[in-house]
């Protein structure tokens, strides 16, 4: 499944823990592809929730276009809907859709193409359990529930997107998508064995990118030598 000359990091975590800016960042500062997979599933749930995309019973990516534009931003079928998928609607079902498994299957699919043919930061909730088990360099972030509101919180309001939010809505909404994504039966979010875990709840996303950039240094330098040993 994964081609081994092709270096994928993992970066795995419940939302709001800093995952995706943390991993767009790793990936600019090594030169590497960066791919959101939460984007994907909320792309899914948006043209469901908008009657324009049938799932009862299978998922044919064929008919949706998923890709990124050089912002990061979310185009489906050529068009921006990077402030849809991040609407608050959106992320209070989107957990019903990803617990389908054809979704999954479809969306994992689609997830080890990009990341098997370019070097690749993924950041979701399975990709160093189930979509790159192999991965070389695996995290994992947490956070505590204040931190982790206090921050989705801001986020929305940024996007003029907090009307009706308060602390404590966005909490209530982590915590239900926090049980829904752990309980699923298929690739539900768990730590990955030999993830390095990040509580990112004290220290800032500098020191968050800081952490990772030198945990791949560090596994690299250790499976170099490795292999030197093992070859020499
Ligand atoms: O990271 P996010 O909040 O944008 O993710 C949206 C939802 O997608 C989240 O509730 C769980 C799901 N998800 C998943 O099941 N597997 C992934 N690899 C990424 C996200």
């Amino acid at each position: 499944m994964e081609n081994d000359t092709v270096e994928v990091i993992a970066i795995d975590g419940p939302s709001a823990t800093g995952k995706s800016t943390t991993a767009k960042l790793v990936a600019k500062e090594l030169g590497y592809t960066y791919l959101d997979t939460g984007a994907m599933y909320r792309a899914v749930a948006y043209l469901a929730e908008n009657g324009e995309l049938r799932v009862e019973n299978s998922l044919n990516l064929n008919e949706i276009r998923i890709s990124f534009d050089k912002n990061n931003q979310i185009l489906i079928n050529g068009v921006n809907r990077e402030g849809e998928i991040r609407d608050p609607k959106i992320s209070t079902v989107v957990s019903k859709y990803s617990a389908m498994p054809y979704i999954r299957e479809a969306l994992t699919a689609r997830q080890r193409e990009i990341g098997s043919g370019q070097p690749c930061v993924l950041d979701g909730r399975d990709i160093g359990t189930v979509v790159f088990p192999n991965a070389k360099y695996k995290f994992f972030l947490t956070a505590d529930y204040g931190t982790r509101a206090a921050r989705r919180l801001l986020e929305l309001q940024a996007a003029g997107k907090a009307l009706g939010e308060t602390l404590e809505s966005v909490e209530k909404n982590l915590r239900e998508r926090d049980k829904a994504d752990s309980e699923r039966e298929i690739a539900p979010l768990v730590k990955a064995k030999d993830a390095i875990e990040i509580d990112t709840s004290h220290i800032t996303i500098q020191q968050q990118v800081q952490k990772i950039l030198q945990s791949v240094g560090e596994v690299a330098r250790c499976k170099h030598s490795l292999g030197a040993t093992r070859t020499g």
